[in-house]
């Protein structure tokens, strides 16, 4: 089957996910809200077995890191100390015409004639406007067009009947000053801070500001003093979160990729500084090969970045992590040829970073960011201590000595990830209906670890009560293992298409041979379906459990 065009693609997987409740578009019955989406029920499973699968992996998996849930509302001086005030900002322009806000990276190049105006005086006699203005038309374009725009303008400022003043012409090539969308001129470049703004309390004065948190990351740093107190680690560990982080984006867009509620998972990993590594260890381990700019095939490749050293300095911990990270997703089904390893360059570091890496998966609409993988140094830890005035020291029994701890950050996006998984998984290829005759199928090829629904369980027809029966006493068997789905509505290959489309790997049957209709070799064993390559086994109802958990782990 041809492979459908990206955008093409994209709008059939918008489709998908609402038609069958993957993602809806939030307060969609009053118009929607730019940036805000609700998971149906699907996507809800979806989402809740991608935050198992990261947290069992980084924590009930790992020795080293503990788990923290905090507020999404902290105090205010937080932001000061991580530079969000400050610095949390893209760089926005408005059109002059309609007030629409762009992200100024975002505008692309364009090329044309552009008419300039000193002003405009109203034909009705009386005003005059002296706002200079411009506007941007293709080459060729009719001028009246030009004109029109610029009547619209002076007209939003009170000139009526605008008489436009001083009219040039010039021609311009690759700008980014003006609308992509009416030719109007922009305003220039002024940062726009991006952190939601609310008030604590019943007074909204300016003492009584505060923000949803932009990153779940500062919680991490300022409760790492107590954290530590109670969980008896030692460094080097980690301390990770889940939870929603709201960001005021200029242009939501493409679908959930861009929005402005969202939730992160991330993992602060603190280890010692080079320094102390080099006083205990004698020297610190250099990067064995050079870094690497796309994903070698296998992470055991270079088996000397998978088990952590005492002579590890933040180099490796920082190559550690990437490779383990690459290998999560892989394990819950995006092979490594969707993903993409981006090494920073140094003019495009955080203020904060030393180095980060970005792991990119390739989307229907371009390769972006999954994922990023950032050496912090000590920065934050340091700027919290000096903002509260309470020590972020840590007493290293082994180096007998008092230091910050330095921080690997791996931190990664549970909505970007959903939304890359659903585009992984979207599949068409050809079925055969229930007279033989092939017909077009859309399934979610779900790695089974993360797909909503692990098993369908059918009756082969409604109308018989003992298939009913048996149909549902192996659904309640399967039932506390994971989650089941029953189905006994319409034709069975009807039936197996809808889970295709839900992403369910596997259905069971239950025919007339399970009741022993036709010998009693086969009573009490079903069919178990492959959603995949639709191949049918029989299998015996008492190893149904184990056979699918060993699949579905
Ligand atoms: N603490 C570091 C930090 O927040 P980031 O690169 O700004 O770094 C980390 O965000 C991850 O959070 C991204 O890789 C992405 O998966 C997710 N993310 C960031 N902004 C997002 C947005 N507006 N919508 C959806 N996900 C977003």
């Amino acid at each position: 089957m041809a492979e459908p065009k990206t955008s093409e693609l994209m709008e059939k997987i918008v489709s998908l996910c609402k038609r069958r409740g993957f993602i809806f578009q939030s307060s969609e019955i009053y118009g929607g809200l730019n940036g805000f989406w609700d998971y149906g029920p699907l996507g809800a499973e979806l989402k809740r077995n991608i935050k198992e699968c990261w947290w069992r992996s980084m924590t009930q998996l790992r020795d080293d890191v503990v788990g923290l849930d905090a507020s999404i509302i902290m105090h205010p001086k937080i932001w000061e100390a991580s530079g969000h005030t400050s610095t949390f900002s893209d760089l926005m322009v408005d059109c002059l015409l309609t007030r629409k806000r762009f992200r100024a990276d975002q505008i692309e190049p364009q090329s044309g004639t552009a008419y300039f105006y000193t002003g405009a005086s109203d034909g009705n006699g009386g005003k005059e406007s002296k706002d200079a203005f411009s506007v941007l038309i293709a080459t060729g374009k009719h001028a009246e067009y030009a004109r029109k725009v610029a009547k619209q303008f002076y007209q939003a400022r009170g000139i009526e009947n605008p008489a436009l003043l001083g009219e040039r012409t010039e021609e311009v090539k690759d700008t980014t000053r003006y609308n992509p969308e009416n030719g109007s001129l922009l305003t220039e470049p002024r940062p726009f801070n991006l952190m939601l703004k609310t008030y604590v309390g019943p007074v909204e004065s300016e003492d009584n500001k505060s923000y949803l948190r932009p990153e779940t990351a500062q919680a991490i740093f300022v409760q790492f003093k107590n954290t530590l107190d109670v969980s008896r680690q030692r460094v080097p560990f980690g301390i990770c979160q889940i939870g929603k982080a709201f960001r005021n984006e200029i242009n939501p867009r493409n679908f959930t990729f861009r929005s402005r509620e969202f939730e992160q998972m991330e993992l602060e990993f603190f280890i010692r500084s080079d320094e102390v590594v080099q006083k205990l260890a004698g020297s610190v381990a250099s990067l064995p090969d050079a870094q690497p700019s796309t994903l070698r095939s296998s992470a055991t490749e270079d088996g000397s970045t998978l088990n952590p050293q005492p002579n590890w300095g933040w180099e490796l911990w920082h190559k550690y992590w990437v490779e383990q990270r690459v290998k999560w997703y892989e394990s819950i089904g995006l092979g490594r040829d969707t993903l993409v390893e981006y090494w920073q360059k140094k003019e495009e570091l955080a203020h904060y970073a030393k180095a980060t890496v970005d792991i990119l998966f390739k989307f229907p609409f371009g390769t972006q960011e999954l994922e990023g993988i950032a050496a912090r140094g000590d920065f934050d830890l340091t700027q919290h201590q000096k903002f509260s005035g309470k020590s972020m020291e840590y007493f290293d029994e082994e180096a007998k000595a008092k230091y910050v701890p330095h921080v690997i950050e791996p931190s990664a996006g549970v909505d970007r990830l959903a939304l890359a998984l659903i585009c992984n998984a979207y599949c068409e290829d050809q079925a055969p209906d229930e007279k033989g005759k092939l017909e077009s199928r859309v399934v979610m090829k779900f790695h089974p670890r993360i797909a909503p629904i692990k098993v369908a369980v059918f009756p082969l027809l409604k109308n018989k009560p003992d298939l009913v029966k048996k149909a549902k006493a192996v659904r309640d068997l399967l039932r506390p293992h994971m989650s089941v789905f029953y189905d006994e509505a319409g034709a069975i290959g009807r039936r197996y298409r809808r889970q295709d489309e839900a992403g369910t790997p596997f259905g069971v049957t239950i025919d007339f041979e399970t009741l022993g209709e036709q010998g009693p070799e086969l009573q009490d064993t079903v069919t178990l379906r492959d959603r995949d390559t639709m191949k049918q086994d029989r299998v015996k109802i008492s190893e149904l459990v184990s056979m699918l958990l060993e699949r579905i782990r």
